[in-house]
């Protein structure tokens, strides 16, 4: 893929690269077709393993080509693949890279469907997980097994927001060979370079951020090209491709990327540090914040922040869903990225399929609420979340 805009700045790339000009589109147009001519160069590429070739949108479309571009350009990755979501990523990754008698480490505090594959599907296969401590390095080589191949990471982790030495975890996977893989969903590329800090592979939930207007549910792999390659057979074989009109409005999305990130970040931080001396509010955490735990990693690997947030509302679980039952601006809905503010408690949505126990440990506990801030303007906002405080 021949990136005519590789010299280019973030905010460059993220508007140009990738942008498929035919018959001298600006745009990249809807191509809503599920199948190729198939002409002499398309039996070849076919003949030659197919990638990036356009015979059949499960394969590849127009629009996924254009997407796939991007998204390399914005995280410096030598290749990618699409998915229909960020479920259909992870698990082709997982179920794709993984077989029979081999293990992976993970954390538990990750995103609950990531937890339920990871504890659910791939025992079943015969795929043994062992979770550790993100925070901790260490922790992770000490899980470690002749049979271990894959260290599975969150550039934050869902949704307590715990950061990863992300380059000590990749020193770890380098010294014992293995891959490190990392969904970078809520940092995105503007936010965090994780192939720069050394992981192989990146998975994204395309619903989230790089998409930003709660209007598709994507997913992507970018990374190594040979693992990239070793991926596109069993994206094929396991079928979760995304239609060209969701990779449409992805492209559109991440076109604004650059442009919506530092607003979304901004607003995380402003009203994390309003909340801090809120009196209906025990704690607070954001990697703003000097009183994260991780403050000094986070200044180092993603220093620009992140546009989530999760505090802790006095009084448990009742008071954190009357809290938000009185909010009008920000949503009571699950997911996150885009241009609106969205709210849920994790453990009755996101990570209801994480166990009490795990959950708990974690630091998921009663009165736990995870915020996704919109772009709206901050006032606005900081009245809402304190006027429903205030009234619980
Ligand atoms: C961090 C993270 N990764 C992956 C996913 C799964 O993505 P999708 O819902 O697009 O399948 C989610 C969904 O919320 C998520 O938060």
């Amino acid at each position: 893929m021949a990136d005519d805009h590789a010299d280019k700045r973030f905010a460059t790339r993220s508007v140009h690269s990738g942008t498929q000009h035919i018959e001298g589109a600006v745009n990249t147009p809807i191509f809503q077709s599920s199948t190729y001519y198939l002409t002499d160069e398309r039996y070849a590429g076919w003949a030659d393993g197919a990638q990036h070739t356009l015979i059949y949108s499960r394969l590849s479309s127009v629009n996924s080509e254009a997407c796939v571009e991007k998204i390399c350009a914005l995280e410096g990755a030598e290749d990618g693949e699409l998915f229909a979501s960020g479920m259909a990523a992870i698990s082709t990754v997982l179920m794709g890279l993984l077989s029979k008698g081999d293990h992976v480490v993970a954390n538990p505090d990750i995103y609950g469907g990531t937890y339920g594959l990871m504890t659910q599907e791939l025992p079943r296969f015969g795929i043994d997980v062992s979770m550790a401590d993100v925070r901790d390095p260490q922790s992770y080589e000490a899980a470690i097994t002749p049979s271990t191949k894959i260290l599975y990471i969150e550039s934050l982790s869902n949704p307590v927001l715990k950061i990863c030495d992300i380059e000590a975890m990749a020193a770890i996977a380098r010294a014992h060979d293995l891959l490190l893989v990392i969904d970078n969903t809520f940092t995105t590329p503007w936010g965090c370079q994780p192939i720069e800090l050394g992981c192989d592979l990146v998975i994204h939930s395309t619903t989230k951020y790089l998409g930003g207007h709660s209007d598709i549910v994507g997913g992507a792999i970018v990374g190594r090209k040979d693992l990239i390659a070793e991926l596109f057979p069993k994206k094929v074989h396991f079928g979760g491709s995304p239609d060209p009109h969701a990779c449409y409005l992805l492209e559109r999305g991440m076109r604004t990327l650059s442009a919506r990130m530092p607003i979304h970040c901004a607003n995380a931080a402003e009203i994390a540090k309003r909340l801090e001396t809120h009196p209906q509010i025990s704690s607070v955490i954001h990697p703003s914040l000097a009183s994260h735990p991780d403050y000094e990693v986070g200044q180092r690997i993603m220093p620009k922040g992140t546009g989530m947030l999760a505090f802790i509302v006095n009084g448990g679980d009742v008071a954190a869903l009357r809290f938000m039952r009185g909010l009008k601006i920000i949503f009571e809905a699950t997911s996150l990225g885009g241009v609106e503010s969205l709210i849920e408690c994790p453990f009755n949505t996101s990570h209801m399929s994480i166990p009490e126990d795990v959950r708990m440990a974690a630091g998921v506990v009663p009165g736990f609420v995870r915020v996704s801030l919109g772009i709206e303007d901050v006032e606005d906002l900081w009245e809402d979340i304190n006027r429903a405080l205030n009234d619980i």
